[in-house]
Formats: C-alpha cells, structure tokens, sequence
C-alpha cells in the first residue's frame, strides 16, 4: 500500500511516499527558515505563499525519488490541523485536487498524531500503550497512547511550547530563527551550571509544563548583565537549555510511573535536541522503561509521519470527502475519527 503524505502546517512544505506504513521509499522537506529569519519567527502570510510556490515541485519530487507514479498510490494523507489556516489550506487544497482527479482514498491528520506516527518508521516500534511527549514549537504535552488510534491527554503547557521558548531565547540573545538548533550549537561552549534558571512547579502536582517563567529569567539576566560577552551567551544558552530539559525529563518520568507505562515515546523538533535525547535515555535507563525516540531528521516536522498515520486511518476505514477542511486548532481526540 502507498501513501503520499502532504505536510505544510507551519513552515515546511513536505511530501513523502511510504510503502506498507513503515518503508519510506522518500521524504521531502523545504524548510522556510531563512524565509522567516529576519522576522525572528514564523510570518503567516509569507508561510502560505511560499507553500503555494514549493507545494508542487515538492510533490512531484518525493513522487520522483519514490519511482511511483500518482497512478502508483492507493491513497492521500494530508496534515488538516492544528497549524496556520493558510499554510494547512495549500496542502489540502492540492490533497484533495489529486485524490478527486484520480480516484484516491484521502484522509485528514492530525499534525500531532503524526509527530507520535514518527515513532513508527524505524524498527523497533512501540507497541500499546505508551506513553507520548510531544515536544515542538507550537506543543508541549504528554499523551497516554492505550491503542493504535487512542490518545488521552494527560498534561499540556500552560503558556509557551517548549519549542517556542527555545525561539524566544534565541531571539532575545540575537542568535538568530530557529532558536532550537541555534541554541543547542552555541551551548556546547557553555556551561550548564553556570546560570541556576528556576524549574516551573505546580502546586496541585498536575503533569503541566510551563516554560514562560524560564523564559523571564532569561530576559531579566540578560538585561541586568548585557551586553554579554560570547562566553556569557554560551553560559545562558547552556543553562537554559539544561532548564528546560530537566523539566521534561522529570514530567515524563513522573507521569510514567504514575500511569503505570513503560514505554515512552519521545517526538516533535524539539527531540532533535542531543541533550534531551540523552537525558531521557538516562531516565529510561535508571526506571527500566523502553524510550522511542525517532531520527532527528523525523523528530521536526516532515510528511513521513503524516502518511504513516495516513495509513493506519486508512487501514482503519476512515475516509475523508472533499469538505475536508483545515482547522487552526485541532484537537488529538481520544478515538478514531469517523
Ligand atoms: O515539530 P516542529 O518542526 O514544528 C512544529 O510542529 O512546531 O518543531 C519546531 C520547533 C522549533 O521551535 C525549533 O526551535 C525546535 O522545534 N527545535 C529544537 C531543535 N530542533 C528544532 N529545539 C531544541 N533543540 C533542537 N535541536
Ligand atoms: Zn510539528
């Protein structure tokens, strides 16, 4: 069975072709990063426009790698939220014109279930139920997975992503978009102790996130120290980075053991961080649980997940008609869709 996945939900416009649920056979992703640069973050105008320039040469493209033809597919998966309107719309848009023009099965994803579906293009894959953090520039949250297709939300920022705080930083130390690679570069030449960050609690134990308080500190520090010297930035970015993955580590690790799971799925741009990739395998590691994390390159957004999660929905029966519309603010609900 071959899906063509369509992704364009912020600013990377992506399509991939995938063989059977699990065989990439290509994945192709156009990241507007320095589209955005300058901006020191995503411009939704400019976002949908450049999909409406890329959304074709890219699909023609992982069509090409892939060696198949649309005639080739036996259905479409495209990203229908949450994401920018504009952007959502250029994908679903061309979604729907190919699978009408040639008799395709379509289906609607959610861009978080793709980011979970990501878990699931490399061997070994997690089987039910695990437990799902879900870490990007627009989402922080942790998901208890009970069986392919279920999802219950156990825990969600209360203000900022953690991707989003990762971009903020950046900014606000003038290093540039987006912040989550840029810091984690420019921290390998600090030190992780130099700066004690305060570690967001809640009083009423919920397995919450908040990243807002962090992100003050930051400003406050640079304000009472700036300019900084190279050294300092390196310090900063070291120390906030160490912050914000120890309140991860130790959310995740906690709501595992309180939901009784042992196994723990890790995904979103943000889990292309080395440093939280290792932290949690340490976790792993010390509490016996199986951590899931995919390549880097399937942890930030690309169409690979959303046709792997395509193709359990299509496996499933589910189809999608030609009303299928984009929604900013999508919800991952608990059961499959109809
Ligand atoms: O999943 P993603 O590609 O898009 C969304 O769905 O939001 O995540 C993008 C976010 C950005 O905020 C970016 O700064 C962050 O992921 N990010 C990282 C790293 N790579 C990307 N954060 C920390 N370390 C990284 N290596
Ligand atoms: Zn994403």
């Amino acid at each position: 069975m071959l899906i063509l996945g369509i992704e364009t939900s912020c600013d990377e416009t992506a399509a991939a072709v995938l063989e059977d649920g699990a065989k990439l056979r290509s994945s192709i992703v156009a990241s507007q990063a320095a589209l955005h640069a300058d901006y020191g973050g995503v411009v939704p105008e400019l976002a949908s426009r450049r999909h409406l320039e890329a959304i074709l040469p890219i699909v023609t493209k992982a069509l090409q790698e892939a060696g198949v033809g649309l005639q080739d597919l036996d259905g479409i998966a495209v990203t229908q939220g949450p994401g920018l309107v504009g952007s959502l719309l250029v994908g679903l848009s061309v979604a729907k014109a190919l699978a009408y023009v040639h008799h395709l099965p379509l289906v609607g994803i959610n861009h978080l279930e793709g980011h979970i579906f990501a878990g699931f293009l490399q061997e070994p894959r997690p089987s039910y139920p695990f437990l799902a953090l879900l870490v990007s520039g627009g989402h922080t949250a942790l998901y208890h997975c009970p069986a392919p297709l279920g999802y219950r939300l156990l825990g969600a920022t209360r203000d900022d992503a953690a991707g989003e705080a990762f971009d903020k930083v950046a900014k606000l130390l003038g290093l540039g978009y987006p912040g989550g690679p840029i810091i984690e570069r420019v921290a390998r030449d600090g030190d992780p102790r130099a700066i004690p960050f305060p570690v967001a609690q809640f009083s009423d134990g919920a397995p919450d996130f908040s990243f807002s308080g962090l992100k003050t500190a930051v400003s406050l520090f640079v304000r009472k120290h700036g300019p900084l010297t190279p050294r300092l930035i390196a310090d900063v970015c070291a120390s906030f980075q160490a912050t914000v993955v120890k309140m991860l580590v130790r959310r995740t690790g906690r709501a595992a053991l309180r939901e009784g799971t042992r196994r723990i799925l890790v995904s979103g741009g943000v889990a292309a961080n080395r440093l939280l990739r290792e932290a949690l395998q340490a976790e792993a590691e010390e509490r016996g649980f199986e951590l899931f994390t995919p390549p880097p390159a399937l942890c930030t957004d690309n169409a690979a997940m959303i046709a792997a999660a395509g193709y359990a929905r299509l496996l499933a029966g589910e189809r999608a008609d030609l009303r299928l519309n984009a929604v900013a603010d999508l919800r991952l609900v608990a059961r499959p869709r109809a």
